[in-house]
């Protein structure tokens, strides 16, 4: 066994009964205006957005709210949110959501403090300035964005694309469970199944250390028991299945912060972009691909993922697949065009076996064309 790991995750994080209220003087640190970004209607309906607007008027925060994020946010947008944040002088800024806000978030402090950087040129440009400083809170439980130097993206041509380092990480992270409690059955599946792809692709990545893989064995030994009662029935989860989903999600998130994502995230963007499949769904469709390449590769750390969720191969494809029943085909023509767009795609390189823009379009294939 190889004991050697190095982790590197520059976020303060508060978690427990009210992290917010309890921590709020930070805020204080952070300045006198913010501007609270997030999406149309989650941070509302979660309840985060109010407590955060109590602790601003309690301690005499200026702040606007820009509420302009959709799922798969542009850039243009998060350059809109950038201008938007200078405009009103914002000291710093909080994002509040799911996987899309918070990543829009970062975005949109790197582009506050580097007018330079315009829409997809934060692909390219150089960050001159330190961005705004950003403090996160999560409203589902899958995106590990909480906890990740990641901030996924999509570019004027419609194609989502990460942008990743150390300017894309929160300064603090609130992490508090009660705020998934209102998130519907459907989100409630499509965000367990991303976090546990993240816990899974980056465990058999080559870039994984002992640390980053026990951290990805601890989400899917608390996800997978969840994910099975979710595929008997649509009941919505017990407060304290959700609090679990929550943690897995940050543990899944310090595991993908080492170890990225394989090849089910690079392919899953597609279907995302091109069909509208939810993120988590859209990755989890192949991942029983993934499962067995990791089988043959790496058997016995396979078996301790096996063992962390306590069920067979078998089962697991199957929930898995039962989840992802998609009734669209895709065009064999789409799926050419799909290979020339996936030459050197980063994501392949994480996956255990050497995997190539042929070898994704052999698998999507198989599952989509009929
Ligand atoms: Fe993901």
């Amino acid at each position: 066994m190889d004991y050697n790991f190095s982790f590197y995750m520059p976020v303060n994080i508060f978690g427990g009964n009210s992290p917010l209220q309890n921590n709020k003087n930070v805020f204080s640190e952070l300045g006198k205006k913010c501007l609270i970004v997030t999406g149309v209607s989650s941070a509302k309906k979660s309840g985060a957005l109010d407590d955060l607007i109590k602790i601003f008027n309690e301690l005499n925060i200026e702040y606007s709210v820009f509420d302009k994020i959709t799922e798969n946010p542009l850039t243009a947008t998060c350059y809109e949110g950038g201008k938007n944040a200078r405009e009103i002088n914002a000291d710093f800024i909080v994002g509040i959501g799911g996987g899309s806000p918070l990543d829009a978030s970062k975005a949109v402090c790197v582009f506050a403090t580097n007018p330079h950087i315009v829409n997809d040129d934060i692909y390219t440009a150089e960050v001159k300035n330190p961005p705004l400083p950003l403090a996160l809170i999560g409203t589902t439980a899958g995106t590990g964005s909480e906890v990740s130097g990641v901030s996924v993206l999509t570019r004027e041509n419609g194609r989502k694309q990460s942008v990743s380092g150390k300017n894309y990480y929160a300064k603090y992270v609130f992490a508090d469970a009660k705020y998934t409690y209102s998130v519907p059955y459907y989100t409630t599946v499509s965000t367990a199944l991303d976090a546990m792809a993240h816990a899974v692709e980056s465990m058999f990545s080559p870039r994984a250390d002992f640390l980053t893989q026990k951290f990805a064995l601890i989400a899917t030994e608390m996800i997978y028991p969840i994910l099975e009662k979710l595929s008997c029935s649509e009941d919505l989860p017990t407060e304290e299945y959700r609090n679990t989903l929550y943690f897995a999600s940050l543990y899944a998130g310090f595991a993908l912060n080492k170890g990225g994502t394989g090849f089910p995230h690079g392919m899953g963007y597609a279907l995302t972009e091109d069909y509208n499949v939810p993120h988590g769904l859209a990755c989890a469709v192949f991942l029983p691909a993934y499962l067995k390449e990791a089988e043959n590769k790496k058997p016995a750390l396979y078996n301790e993922l096996l063992k962390s969720m306590n069920t067979t191969s078998e089962k697991l494809e199957k929930i898995i697949q039962n989840f992802c029943d998609f009734d669209f085909t895709i065009p064999q023509d789409k799926i050419n065009e799909y290979e020339i767009r996936w030459e050197n795609l980063k994501n392949f390189k994480n996956s255990p076996t050497e995997f190539n823009n042929k070898d994704a379009a052999r698998l999507m294939t198989d599952l989509f064309v009929r």
